[in-house]
């Protein structure tokens, strides 16, 4: 055989064996097909985080999105991948509605050789290799900060709170309590008397904020929800039973969506933790870096800010959704 010839099969093979032993795979000439499992429009949250997605994509000449939204269903989300897997897209991305389950589905991904990026929430695999990457906010933290500007409000008060959480069985519902629990308990002043999911949805947090209502009266100080759409079903349903939110009882939740700000402006609100749902272009970065052969940190984490009413009215024209 030709020098020449035996040279460029040997570089060709270390290429190979390169790429099969580090997982990384060799830049792609043409698009780079990403398929997208979204979990549904339940809050104005995930509405954002859908368009932040679906804008990014049209602005990269590069990148196909194949979209699925699965209406609040794992196994609608789990039916996408398998078909995002039959397709052979190049990766896969999606945002899981609840933490556990995903462990076959995800080994079949891995098999396929595609890589899977999550985003915003975080599932629960025995098998970290199944992902190669986490990108969205610190939610025991934003659970944290929900807590630490309650109790710095309080200035050691007693109250009684009730808690609106986010949809069973899902990272945000589950580390959101978990992160304001960690600061309450050095406050005993400060008891939780009421928790109860409200599905991440306005008319649901609304319809057990009326429950909680019915059962506890005056006795509730504060709400925690776990959302800010939540927050605002419970408003509507503390204004029917005749008492003034932001006062009669102190409300902090989680997202910073416009919605929150004009409820603070009105003075209804007290506090919103930021959620960023604007991941579309962290996203389609890390695609891009991931195609080029690079690897990926484990973990990409939002950088966030916690807004009290006092801001409402000097930050709302600067939000962006
Ligand atoms: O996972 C992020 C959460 O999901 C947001 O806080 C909530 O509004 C959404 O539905």
């Amino acid at each position: 055989m030709n020098k020449h010839l035996k040279v460029i099969g040997i570089i060709i093979v270390i290429a190979m064996l390169f790429f099969a032993i580090t997982g990384c795979q060799p830049a792609k000439k043409g698009k780079i097909v990403v398929g997208f499992s979204q979990i549904g429009a339940e809050s104005a949250w995930r509405v954002a985080n859908t368009e932040s997605i679906q804008k990014e994509a049209t602005k990269r000449p590069n990148i196909e999105l194949k979209f699925s939204d699965a209406q609040q269903r794992q196994e609608n989300q789990i039916k996408a991948l398998r078909s995002f897997i039959a397709q052979k897209v190049d990766v896969i991305a999606f945002s899981p509605v609840v933490e556990s389950g995903w462990e076959p589905v995800l080994k079949e991904a891995k098999a396929a050789e595609i890589p899977v990026i999550l985003t915003d929430r975080a599932v629960d695999t025995n098998d970290d290799s199944l992902w190669v990457t986490f990108m969205g906010s610190d939610i025991v933290e934003e659970g944290r900060r929900a807590a630490r500007w309650l109790v710095e409000y309080m200035k050691g008060q007693p109250a009684n709170i009730v808690e609106l959480q986010g949809t069973v069985g899902s990272a945000p519902a589950i580390d959101r309590k978990t992160g304001f629990e960690e600061i309450l308990k050095d406050h005993p002043e400060l008891k939780v008397i009421k928790s109860q999911t409200g599905e991440f949805t306005r008319s649901k947090g609304k319809e057990v904020m009326e429950a909680f209502l019915k059962a506890e009266g005056k006795n509730i100080n504060v709400l925690f929800a776990h959302n800010d759409d939540m927050a605002l079903g419970a408003i509507q349903a503390i204004e029917a039973y005749g008492l003034n939110p932001g006062k009669d009882i102190i409300i902090v939740s989680i997202d910073a969506v416009r919605g929150a700000f004009e409820a603070m402006i009105e003075g209804k609100l007290n506090c919103t933790v930021e959620c960023s749902p604007l991941l579309g272009p962290q996203l389609f970065d890390a695609v891009d870096a991931l195609m080029a052969g690079k690897t990926l940190e484990r973990r990409i984490v939002t950088e966030e800010g916690v807004f009290p009413q006092e801001v409402a009215a000097e930050t709302l024209p600067s939000r962006t959704y």
